[in-house]
This record gives structure tokens, C-alpha cells and sequence, in this order.
């Protein structure tokens, strides 16, 4: 519509899917597929940047993934040390916050170290906050905030609230996502985020992910914008107060 602006989400998560079978396509080892989707993040990182979207968040190893073959766990801890080698810079220049959410004790010593570096060399920037989910699954973050409250001796029941255990969340800073995206065509939610995503729009591409490209990225914007969020509530109220008072 020329003339009007489009909704821009706040946050968008995505489910980045698919580098295995990108790579078994091409009969490479499935790290391959794993390099390809290292490019494909660069690029989403640029577009959200280039689009002003405030936060995104990027799905790039569960705790279930923990469990794949020895060489693959290893090749994707190198690529993640890589990633945030070569994109530290980069970041700096940008002003581009890093954030991470996930069990990170459980990362080789060596990952988490540069991690930490590149989440202090960060932390004052604002343009934008990047989010990585690291050995991160959705209920092992609920799980984790009810162990952070219970360590809080005057805690009583009754204190417990949706709000309370909001707060104690990886990073209740920030707010939930209003978009999901997940690649390769599967349409499930593979245990992310699971308490954020309560109220999130879901838009499945199926391209894989070293193939989502920026024009990728933007249909599902473009998709985005043409969504109708009610919260629970009726269109009457949504057009009244764009969101409802006790919407999340
Ligand atoms: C997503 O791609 C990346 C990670 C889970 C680390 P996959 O590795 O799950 O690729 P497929 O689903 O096997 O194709
Ligand atoms: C979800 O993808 C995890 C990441 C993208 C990091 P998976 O490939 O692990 O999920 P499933 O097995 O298809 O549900
Ligand atoms: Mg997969």
C-alpha cells in the first residue's frame, strides 16, 4: 500500500532448519550443510539489521541436539566459535548487541569463553539485539527459571505468577517474539521457546535454511504485516486498543 507503513515485528525468531538435508542433496557430510547455514545467518542478521527489527532471535542448537554423532556436535561448536570470531567486529561496527539464552554451562570451555567476550565487547550497543539459542530448549528454560525462584528462600506460593516466572526466565528483558520462522517446511516447534511463543504469529518457509535469502525473509515480513492479532480478544476490541490489557 503506497503511502502506509508496514507493521514491522519487534522480535522475530527463527527456527533455522534444514542445513542436513541441504547438504545430503548436494552428497556433502552433513557439516557442509551446517557451513552453508553459517553464510545463510549473516545474511538474516544483515536484513533484520537493514529492516530495523529490534531483536532477533536464532535457533542454532538444542539440548536435544546434543544427542547427534560426536563429529557433528564438534563441527557445530567450531562453527559457532568461527561465527562469533568473524562477526564480533562486525557487530562492534553495527552496534549490534549479542544475547544468549540456553543451558550454557554444558558448552565446551573454550565456546563459552568466546561467547562471553563477545557478549561484554557488546553489551552497551542498542541498534539491535542478536540472540542466539545454545544447547537451549524450551521446557529446560522453564525448568531452570522454577529452579531460580525456589533459590529464593521467602518465596512463598502464592508469589508465583505467570509474571514472577516470566521474570526469572533466560532473558526477560526481551520481549516475546512476535514472529516465528521456521525453515525446511516442517511445521512443528521443536521445543523453542515455549513459554514466549504463546502469542506468536508462525510462518514456515520451505526453503532450507542455507537457502533462505533476504527476499526470503521478506515475504515472511511481508506476511506478517497482513496478520490479524487478537490475543483472545474480539476484532471490536482489537481495533479499539491495538492490544488488549492483558495481553502478554
Ligand atoms: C538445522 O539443520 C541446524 C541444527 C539443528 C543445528 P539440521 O541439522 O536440523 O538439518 P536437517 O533438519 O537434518 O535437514
Ligand atoms: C530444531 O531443529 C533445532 C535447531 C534449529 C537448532 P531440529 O532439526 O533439531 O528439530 P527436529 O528434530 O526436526 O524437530
Ligand atoms: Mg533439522
Amino acid at each position: 500500500m503506497p503511502g502506509k507503513k508496514k507493521k514491522i515485528p519487534r522480535h522475530v525468531a527463527i527456527i533455522m532448519d534444514g542445513n542436513g538435508r541441504w547438504a545430503k542433496r548436494r552428497g556433502l557430510p552433513r557439516i557442509f550443510g551446517h557451513r552453508a547455514g553459517m553464510k545463510a545467518v549473516r545474511k538474516a542478521v544483515e536484513f533484520a539489521y537493514e529492516k530495523k527489527i529490534p531483536y532477533l532471535t536464532l535457533f542454532a542448537f538444542s539440548t536435544e541436539n546434543w544427542g547427534r554423532p560426536r563429529d557433528e556436535v564438534e563441527g557445530l561448536m567450531n562453527l559457532l566459535k568461527e561465527y562469533v570470531d568473524r562477526e564480533l567486529p562486525e557487530m562492534k561496527k553495527k552496534g549490534i548487541r549479542l544475547n544468549v539464552i540456553g543451558d550454557l554451562d554444558r558448552l565446551p570451555e573454550d565456546v563459552r569463553e568466546k561467547v562471553d567476550r563477545a557478549l561484554r565487547e557488546t553489551e552497551d550497543n542498542e541498534e539491535m539485539v542478536l540472540t542466539l539459542a545454545l544447547s537451549y530448549s524450551g521446557r529446560d528454560e522453564i525448568v531452570r527459571a522454577v529452579r531460580r525462584m525456589l533459590r529464593k528462600r521467602s518465596l512463598r506460593a502464592r508469589d508465583v505468577t505467570e509474571e514472577t516466572l516470566r521474570e526469572h526466565l533466560d532473558s526477560p528483558w526481551i520481549p516475546e517474539p512476535d514472529l516465528l520462522i521456521r525453515t525446511s517446511g516442517e511445521m512443528r516447534v521443536s521445543n523453542f521457546m515455549l513459554w514466549q511463543l504463546a502469542y506468536t504469529e508462525i510462518y514456515v518457509s520451505e526453503k532450507l535454511w542455507p537457502q533462505f535469502t533476504k527476499a526470503e525473509f521478506k515475504k515472511a515480513l511481508d506476511d506478517y504485516a497482513r496478520r490479524k492479532r487478537r490475543f483472545g480478544l474480539t476484532d471490536e476490541q482489537i481495533e479499539e486498543e491495538p492490544r488488549g490489557e492483558n495481553a502478554p
